[in-house]
């Protein structure tokens, strides 16, 4: 039995508080909150054991084995970093850290403490991201690739209206492509690896945060556009393309129905069961990393890949920002 605290009092912690009890072997031992009322009620609403306003006390106690860490995205490497040092192993929400040193630094004090330190990225655990994968031989040699992710915020309404709202707030690493667009970052680089090379532009919404964005990612002999927003909706799907076919895929996050179309006429539509939005695959690779002293190297990798080509994202989005 694994027993979690939790830090975030979202709608993100209650979803990952019902999908643990999907995974099984696991049980709520606190919630944190900034606030202890809130701790209080909190904890009573998703089943823990206890609750504290407290953060280095909860980390302190001996009832806790795993701290799941939902915060804005700026408070991730700090409690991270407090929960590993205090010898608990952690499940941090995505993107895990601003950068991939800080992420690297995560990783290199989870392994001095001899604990698990995983970015919850759901696509990546997906089973429908590994049924895309398995599907790319079929489409001959690739070369190119559209990743789209738009869903319009209905926080975006209270941006406009001259509230603060975290998820478009920079200085707590908010935006659309810490949140939506890494999905499709996650994904290109889960397929086919680092980019050489990103060219991106975005648009930003009052306060500065940019809200959708267009990333273009030049591989040897493959080009990929990434397409995210939070501002805007769209029901393009994704696709990719190689030189004998072309796979349509309904949500790059959540992959659940691919047309695979051979240049020959012939198609296929592979459907994969499971929920539209679950954490359950996420929490469950985390367990068996943490119950069997697991090696996460693939899943380090692909976490620092894909925050290296954030921050290669940003700095050429700044670079040619003309909004
Ligand atoms: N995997 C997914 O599908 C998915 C979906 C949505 C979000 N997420 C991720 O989950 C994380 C949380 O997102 P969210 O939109 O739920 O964030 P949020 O509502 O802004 O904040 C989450 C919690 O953090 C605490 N908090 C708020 N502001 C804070 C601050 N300035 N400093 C420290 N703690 C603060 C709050 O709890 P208290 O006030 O009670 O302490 C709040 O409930 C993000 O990393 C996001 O990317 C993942």
């Amino acid at each position: 039995m694994l027993r979690f605290a939790t830090i975030g009092t979202s709608w993100i912690t209650r979803q990952f508080a019902s999908d643990a009890a999907v995974v099984g072997d696991i049980s709520l031992a606190c919630a944190y909150s900034r606030d202890a009322a809130r701790a209080a009620e909190f904890a009573a609403e998703i089943g823990a054991a206890a609750s504290s306003a407290d953060l280095p006390g909860m980390l302190a106690s001996s009832a806790v084995d795993a701290v799941y860490v939902a915060s804005p995205n700026s408070a991730h490497f700090a409690q991270a970093l407090a929960a590993i040092k205090a010898g608990k192993h952690v499940l941090v929400e995505k993107p895990a850290a601003l950068s991939a040193v800080d992420f690297q630094t995560l990783r290199d004090a989870a392994d001095a403490h001899g604990v698990v330190v995983l970015e919850a990225m759901r696509t990546a655990y997906d089973p429908g991201l590994a049924r895309v994968a398995s599907l790319l031989g079929e489409l001959g040699v690739l070369r190119r690739a559209s990743l789209r992710y738009c869903q319009r915020s209905a926080r975006y309404d209270q941006v406009l209206a001259g509230e603060r709202v975290n998820i478009f707030d920079p200085a707590l690493g908010g935006g659309a492509l810490n949140d939506i667009g890494y999905y499709c970052v996650s994904a290109m680089v889960a397929l086919f690896g680092e980019p050489a090379q990103v060219v991106a532009r975005w648009v930003t919404v009052p306060g500065g945060a940019d809200g959708a964005g267009t990333i273009l990612a030049g591989y040897p002999g493959l080009v990929v556009d990434l397409g995210y927003s939070k501002i805007t909706a769209s029901s393009l799907p994704s696709e990719i393309e190689g030189e004998r076919g072309f796979l349509t895929i309904d949500r790059i996050d959540s992959p659940r129905v691919l047309r695979l179309t051979r240049l020959d006429g012939t198609t296929q539509t592979h459907e994969v069961p499971g929920p539209e939005f679950t954490l359950a695959f996420g929490i469950q690779r985390f367990v068996d990393l943490c119950r069997d002293g697991g090696h996460a190297g693939a899943d380090h990798a692909r976490t620092l890949g894909a925050l290296r080509v954030l921050e290669a994202i940003r700095a050429s989005a700044r670079a040619g920002d003309g909004s």
